[in-house]
């Protein structure tokens, strides 16, 4: 642990919504002559650590893309591990998370998730809805186009049943029927392993967003770097389209 940096980062400052695209986990894995899968199991490892700094920083929503809606086009077996290493870390970290008082949600088209995926979701959803910690987000068969396109199909049908006036329709309108409108945007997104694209996360939510970039792979993203991400943020002048 870096003690230096964690004296740096203005506590008052903190992001309030850090996302996070956690990639490389393959890259990793081969650097290390082992299989891809190996990197999501590493993966997973950095997640537990990551949750626990945002808890300690007073970081109020996390939000993690595990697994996109274009993330079924990878082979069967990887896709397959990563169902079965999101069900495990569902049943495995259930009562730690708990007990750090964070409060797991999901969001995306989960119900095209296998069971054995949804049954875990929908317990520790259900452990962990008081908890007034941390909000730990989960992506999951998420998609922005997809989430965007689904939300205009719902306020169509509501202005065809007459449950939405279209004269009424504004952004918020549209807030409120995406997977994450009980989310407040984010304010930090982090692109771990080099590239510098948002692959359909959060198009929307982004706008005003700060980003940071990190040649680091997922399952090397130490709380530290969590840390050296935070005081880059703190060294953004945000100022929403508007003058400081
Ligand atoms: C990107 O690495 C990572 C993913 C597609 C999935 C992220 C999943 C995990 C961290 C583990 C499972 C998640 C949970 C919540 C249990 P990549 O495979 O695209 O890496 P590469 O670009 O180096 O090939």
């Amino acid at each position: 642990m870096n003690n230096k940096n964690t004296l740096e980062i203005d506590l008052e400052n903190v992001p309030t919504h850090i996302a996070i695209i956690m990639d490389g986990n393959g890259r990793w894995a081969k650097a290390r002559f082992l299989p891809r899968t190996a990197g999501h199991v590493a993966g997973v490892e950095a997640i537990r650590d990551i949750v626990k700094k945002c808890s300690s920083l007073g970081v109020k929503y996390l939000t993690l893309y595990a697994f996109s809606t274009e993330n079924w086009n990878r082979p069967k077996l990887e896709v397959d591990t990563l169902m079965n290493l999101l069900a495990k870390y569902l049943r495995n970290e259930a009562k730690e998370l708990h007990s750090n008082n964070v409060k797991v949600n999901a969001i995306g088209f989960t119900d095209k998730l296998p069971a054995k995926c949804r049954v875990e979701l929908a317990k520790i959803e259900d452990l962990t809805k008081d908890n007034t910690g941390v909000n730990l987000n989960l992506a999951l068969n998420y998609g922005a186009r997809a989430d965007i396109s689904s939300a205009i199909v719902k306020i169509v049908n509501g202005c065809k049943d007459g449950s939405i006036d279209i004269d009424e329709i504004d952004e918020n309108t549209l807030k409120n029927y995406l997977s994450t409108k009980s989310i407040p945007d984010p304010d930090l997104v982090i692109r771990t392993s080099g590239e510098q694209r948002l692959s359909n996360f959060l198009l929307w939510e982004v706008a005003y967003a700060e980003f940071y970039f990190t040649s680091i792979h997922w399952p090397d993203f130490k709380p530290e770097e969590l840390e050296k991400a935070i005081l880059a943020y703190q060294g953004r002048d945000r100022r929403f389209g508007g003058l400081k």
